[in-house]
């Protein structure tokens, strides 16, 4: 029995020695010092010694025993403090470490043609106003004065939801929305997305954007209209840009015009961005229509307007001296960094 107990501390001296991890450590507990270990049941087995033997083997195996309690708690210390000092080791924060800088992003170049439009008009006194993308036939043609078989709905086919909703080919229904819900004197601009059922090409896209103004008083005449976009041409520009209207037909106004604006690289002498016209057209204007009034219950008489709808993207492509729409939605991120 004593050679026994000798074999027994040698051999747990040695598994004590190779432990690495606290978890183990209980298994040799339980393997030696549990109710059915090794020296358990080698102590259970003492009632066959004599009384001679017993005290002798008695005091060695309490002996082992102590040994092996002072020994697992010793490497169970040194295992924790092992541990814990792997656990700060690796949770170490070097403070001296540069921070990672994030890349700011910016606003898109038609946000920021839109905001700068929209600046101008708010410095004259303009309100903003919204309507809805997509739109009763109501106020995207009825209204405007487009009845349903009106020739100029061919050049803005759109999608249909059903026979009575589209998307707005244009801003103008927000013209109408307003007039209803306002009486004069009137001062908006309606900045926002169009759709038509457009191929998709350098000049065309089946979305786009459009600003619209819309002014109504007492006493407004054309020469409202032209001056204000002498001022918006001229803030956009340049101080020398020159206005130029066009004969045209709308059916929401009367007189209708269309709008160039002097050639904002060549200055109008002629080049390739102006086709050698010097002149780029940029936007569809006029005096509101009476029938148009009168639907919206402002009486033709007493009251009078103008309007005009600009093509944001035909001013983006101008301003940033671009050829192809399509990059504007493309979000290719080598085009947007350059704004
Ligand atoms: N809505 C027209 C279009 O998209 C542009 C336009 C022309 C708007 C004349 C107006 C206007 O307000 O008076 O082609």
């Amino acid at each position: 029995m004593k050679d026994q107990l000798n074999a027994i501390k040698i051999r747990a001296e040695k598994e004590l020695s190779q432990v690495t991890a606290v978890q183990e450590l209980e298994n040799i507990r339980v393997k030696y010092l549990g109710k059915k270990g090794e020296l358990t049941s080698v102590l259970r087995g003492m009632g066959a010694l004599t009384a001679e033997e017993r005290p002798a083997i008695g005091q060695l195996a309490n002996g082992v025993r102590a040994f092996l309690e002072s020994r697992i708690e010793e490497t169970k210390r040194k295992l924790v403090r092992h541990e814990r000092s792997l656990l700060l080791q690796k949770e170490a924060i070097d403070v001296t470490i540069p921070g990672k800088s994030r890349a700011l992003g910016h606003r898109h170049p038609l946000s920021m043609v839109m905001n700068e439009i929209e600046e101008v008009f708010l410095g004259m006194g303009y309100e903003i106003a919204e309507g809805p993308e997509v739109e009763l036939d109501y106020y995207n043609f009825e209204a405007l004065n487009i009845p349903k078989n009106h020739p100029s709905r061919d050049v803005q086919d759109t999608f249909y939801v059903d026979d009575n909703i589209v998307l707005r080919t244009h801003t103008s229904p927000v013209q109408i929305r307003v007039m209803e819900s306002k009486k004069p004197p009137i001062k908006v601009i309606c900045p926002g997305r169009t759709y038509r059922s457009d191929e998709v090409d350098a000049t065309h896209s089946p979305i786009f954007h459009q600003v619209e103004g819309l002014v109504v008083d007492k006493g407004i005449t054309m020469g409202d209209l032209i001056g204000t976009l002498q001022v918006f041409a001229k803030s956009l520009f340049g101080e020398k840009t020159k206005v130029r209207l066009r004969p045209h037909h709308f059916p929401f106004t009367e007189p209708s015009a269309e709008v160039d604006v002097s050639c904002w690289v060549c200055g109008g002498t002629g080049c390739r961005v102006c086709k050698n016209e010097g002149w780029i057209e940029i936007l569809g204007s006029g005096m509101v229509h009476p029938k148009v009034l009168e639907v919206c219950g402002i009486d033709p008489e007493v009251y009078s307007g103008f309007a005009f709808g600009l093509g944001v993207e035909r001013v983006a492509l101008g301003k940033f001296n671009i050829d192809d729409s399509r990059l504007f939605y493309e979000n290719d991120i080598r085009f947007l960094k350059q704004f």
